[in-house]
């Protein structure tokens, strides 16, 4: 199996469940001031929504999905529009695998780094964008 599919399937053991998001985000806001404060005036239930899509984007970019969706969030997150310093993102997927080592029954150190390689071209992606 590719590093995509992996992290496809990890992905799908974790996401159906509504808590994973709720877990993730208490998770992010807790590593900092900063994104507590980018969320504050935010409807967090259409944030978690939005959010599980926005991974699957990854997931599927990884997968050789154009970088369409990719664009668009760089866009959204860059300087002009939401502004979204780079170095958050370093928090956010800490995050991300934090969460997902509490909600995914087969996560595992290994795991954690097939996912991070796998990401890393999406990331830099919308990085490179700010
Ligand atoms: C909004 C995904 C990283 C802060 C959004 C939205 C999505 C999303 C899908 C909805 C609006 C849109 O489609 O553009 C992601 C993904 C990330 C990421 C996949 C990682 C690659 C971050 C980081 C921060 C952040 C690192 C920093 C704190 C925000 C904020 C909003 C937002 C403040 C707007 C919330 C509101 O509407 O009030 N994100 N995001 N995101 N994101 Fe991200």
């Amino acid at each position: 199996m590719s590093d995509a599919d992996i992290v496809f399937q990890s992905y799908g053991r974790s996401c159906n469940n509504i808590v994973f998001f709720e877990d993730f985000y208490s998770i992010f806001m807790s590593k900092s001031h900063d994104v507590r404060e980018m969320f504050k005036n935010t409807n967090m239930e259409a944030q978690r929504a939005l959010l599980r899509s926005g991974i699957l984007w990854l997931v599927m970019h990884s997968r050789g999905m154009p970088d369409t969706k990719i664009k668009a969030l760089g866009k959204s997150h860059s300087r002009g529009e939401m502004n979204i310093n780079p170095m958050y993102y370093s928090l956010w997927l800490d995050a991300l695998m934090e969460t997902l080592a509490r909600h995914d029954p087969k996560f595992s150190k290994e795991l954690e780094l097939t996912w991070r390689r796998t990401l890393k071209p999406s990331i830099d992606l919308i990085q490179s964008m700010y």
